[in-house]
């Protein structure tokens, strides 16, 4: 079996409301089955996820992610063999970019912002990397047990 860590950046449509919280329920059941983990960061315009599993399910899945219409402009940043995941506890974890403790994070390694032009194979494994050292809690990150109905809309233009 080989273990592999993909990366790719993606531009995000606004969304319904909730729509954002369907992706992470559907992303959580199919990859709790296929044994892969990761997290998909997000903020107004873009999403950003890493995707870890055996290689063949990882490419296969992210065929599929990179066809759907909730967004668009999908670049892949890096698809590396690793010896352990990044994300074993996160079936796929929901990470508001906008929330403090992600954003000082985000701008030590990416200054410019959550904007593909900003992104590379490096950094984005960086940035990866470093998040998994923020302690995740509610306050920063958007935790399947939390409804929509009880959350600001995050993913409305002016949020
Ligand atoms: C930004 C984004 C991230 C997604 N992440 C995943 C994922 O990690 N795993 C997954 O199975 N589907 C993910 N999806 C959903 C897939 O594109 C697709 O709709 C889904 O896998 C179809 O599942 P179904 O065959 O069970 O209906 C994501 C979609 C978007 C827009």
């Amino acid at each position: 079996m080989t273990l592999s860590r993909l990366i790719y950046i993606s531009a995000k449509p606004p969304l319904p409301s909730g729509e954002i919280f369907e992706i992470q329920q559907q992303a959580m059941r199919n990859n709790a089955r296929d044994e892969l983990t990761g997290v998909l960061l997000f903020n107004r315009t873009c999403f950003l996820q890493c995707l870890e599993g055996e290689r063949v399910t990882v490419t296969r899945t992210f065929t599929v992610i990179a066809a759907d219409d909730r967004h668009h402009r999908v670049e892949l940043l890096s698809m590396a063999d690793t010896d352990r995941r990044a994300y074993p506890d996160w079936s796929m974890g929901l990470l508001d970019v906008d929330s403090p403790a992600i954003r000082v994070v985000l701008d030590e390694v990416v200054p410019g912002g959550l904007l593909p032009a900003n992104l590379s194979g490096e950094n984005s494994r960086l940035l990866l990397d470093r998040l998994r050292g923020v302690h995740l809690t509610r306050r920063t990150a958007v935790l399947p047990s939390l409804r929509p109905a009880a959350m600001p809309d995050l993913t409305a233009p002016n949020a």
